[in-house]
């Protein structure tokens, strides 16, 4: 059933050019030129009127809710909030009927995103899920919503659920934007045509997979990770430092890379691989700076860049170079060399990293 992988995880990892494509299908047309999504038909009006948007989440999907963030901000000027459900429960947060609510779940039972939906409902609050899971609790506790289909995701650590889910948020923000009036015809077109081409260009990261093994080798004694992006490769950062962390038991952390002189630059020395996802996009000149920073230092980086980019592997000791794309839709395509790079270093370290120690597929516990 693992289809001649090893491990579902690197199977799974492996079957996202075609559980993205099944993410987006029926919902990207591309020779109609248009996208729909069923679920939001009926409350288009609540999102073309609205003042924001709470997302609700937990570990990978709380990163999908991330890039959420900056899609929707950045393509349909709603302002949003990304909260743990666990804390955004606890909290007394401030609520009202004209908040809509995104809760974003694999299995769609995770307890703490669960009870965030129902103090949101209690205050009247409109609530979208987005889960992989069809039936689950949160899919039937939410108003509305739109399915990923990522398939059933076996290995704890999640890889295809989340770029499912980025790609049904990204379709989400291009809806409303569009119908908001922020996103310009000839934008949407763009960045259909783009999205429609996300599946192939995620084939070819996949091709990286011997070159990641090769990296992983170097590094899998290691105890300490950092993992730096900007923008909409941010949440990618932490992500990757959440894959390290869950399946190799090797500390890592995520940081925007700016955040790195107000702190974390302490920890930098010979001994320390920095992870920087340098696309190339508006970022990339102040990434660049921020790789400089870690050199100076004598940090050892992996950096994970644009196709063709000719500055960073002179100042990098391994490069993987990855297709280029629109920048609010790297995050589709620079996570998965670092999904594999944890697998790497976990089978590497001889860490069951199906089931990782201490997890479950799903938190049903508070
Ligand atoms: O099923 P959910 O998406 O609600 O699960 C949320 C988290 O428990 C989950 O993403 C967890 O962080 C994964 N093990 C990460 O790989």
């Amino acid at each position: 059933e693992k289809g001649g992988y090893e491990h579902f995880m690197l199977k799974e990892i492996f079957e996202q050019p075609r559980s993205i494509l099944d993410s987006m299908r029926g919902r990207l047309e591309l020779v109609a030129g248009h996208l729909n999504m069923g679920g939001i038909r009926a409350y288009e009006r609540k999102f073309m009127n609205a003042e924001r948007i709470i997302i609700v989440a937990c570990g990978t999907s709380w990163h999908a809710g991330l890039v959420a963030e900056y899609l929707l901000e950045d393509l349909a000027r709603i302002p949003v909030e990304v909260e743990y459900a666990s804390e955004f429960r606890y909290r007394n947060p401030v609520i009202t009927e004209r908040d809509i609510v995104i809760a974003i779940s694999q299995s769609g039972e995770t307890a703490d995103t669960l009870a965030a939906i129902e103090l949101a409902k209690s205050k009247g609050a409109t609530i979208f899920g987005i889960c992989n899971v069809v039936g689950s609790s949160i899919a039937r506790a939410t108003d509305a919503g739109a399915y990923t289909h990522a398939g059933p995701e076996i290995g704890v650590a999640s890889t295809k659920a989340f770029t499912a889910q980025v790609t049904v948020l990204t379709i989400l923000a291009m809806i409303v934007g569009h119908k908001r009036g922020t996103l310009s015809d000839t934008r949407l077109r763009e960045l259909m045509v783009e999205l429609g081409s996300i599946p192939a260009k995620v084939e070819k990261a996949l091709l990286l997979n011997d070159e990641i093994e090769a990296i992983a080798q170097t590094f899998k004694d290691v105890p300490n990770f950092l993992y730096l992006g900007r923008g909409y490769n941010f949440p990618v950062a932490l992500e990757g430092a959440l894959k390290l962390k869950e399946i190799s038991y090797i500390h890592a952390e995520g940081y925007p890379a700016a955040e790195m002189k107000h702190g974390p630059i302490a920890l930098i020395d010979e001994n320390m691989p920095v992870v920087v996802i340098a696309t190339k996009d508006s970022s990339y000149e102040k990434v660049v700076s921020n790789i400089q920073e870690v050199k100076a230092r004598k940090g050892r980086i992996i950096a994970v860049v644009t196709e063709g980019d000719d500055v960073i592997p002179q100042m990098a000791e391994f490069v993987i170079e990855v297709p280029a794309t629109s920048e609010v839709l790297v995050p589709l395509v620079s996570v998965v060399p670092l999904q594999l790079l944890s697998y790497h270093i976990a089978v590497l370290r001889g860490c069951n990293v199906d089931q990782p120690r201490n997890l479950a597929k799903s938190v049903t516990v508070e």
